[in-house]
């Protein structure tokens, strides 16, 4: 009783003002919350692109597409590329699995001792040595998948959920 009675006596633009300052406080969230879902996606989307090249050299190298030079040298290419970029901005503080939707991202990421970026250096390094080797010939393209498979497994096994 006595808080509607307050409620109800306070003057119209005290109201105003509250609502405005609602706003006001509304908005950085809102864009925080945007800037956290497309760090989410833009990482996601990174890793499709590894997973499509990938795919291509992993068909060649299991003898189920046959083998193009030209073809290999390209993916291998695009997975150095991709693995050169900086993407230290995909990896916003707060959207680990359970902050934020869809990510499949361990909290360890950003925690004390994280070696992530030492990881994504191990799959550059793969990615140099898979760039010399794609467009010579099968043999030596089979040799250089191990390694490239290893270090994107390496990574997922410490910093990605995973049901399995
Ligand atoms: C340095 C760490 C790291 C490396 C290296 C890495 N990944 Fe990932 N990957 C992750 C993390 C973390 C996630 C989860 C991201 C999320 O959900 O926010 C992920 C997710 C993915 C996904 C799921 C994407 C989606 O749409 O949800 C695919 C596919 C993937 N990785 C493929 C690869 C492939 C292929 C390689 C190697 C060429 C690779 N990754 C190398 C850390 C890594």
């Amino acid at each position: 009783m006595t808080i509607l009675t307050t409620f109800h006596s306070l003057p119209r633009v005290t109201l105003a003002l509250a609502a405005a300052a609602t706003l006001a406080l509304g908005v950085p969230h809102a864009e925080a919350q945007d800037a956290a879902s497309a760090a989410v996606k833009a990482r996601q989307s990174h890793m499709q692109l590894y997973a499509y090249n990938l795919g291509i050299l992993g068909g060649m190298a299991r003898g189920l597409v046959d083998y193009d030079a030209a073809t290999a040298q390209t993916a291998a290419d695009n997975l150095s590329t991709l693995a050169h970029m900086d993407t230290r901005s995909y990896w916003l503080p707060g959207t680990a699995m359970g902050e934020q939707d869809g990510s499949n991202a361990l909290p360890a990421i950003w925690e004390d001792g994280s070696d992530i970026g030492a990881k994504a250096g191990d799959l550059a390094a793969a990615t140099e040595a898979l760039q010399a080797a794609a467009g010579s010939d099968l043999a030596a393209l089979q040799g250089a998948m191990g390694p490239l498979g290893a270090a994107c497994s390496a990574c997922h096994k410490s910093y990605r959920h995973s049901d399995e």
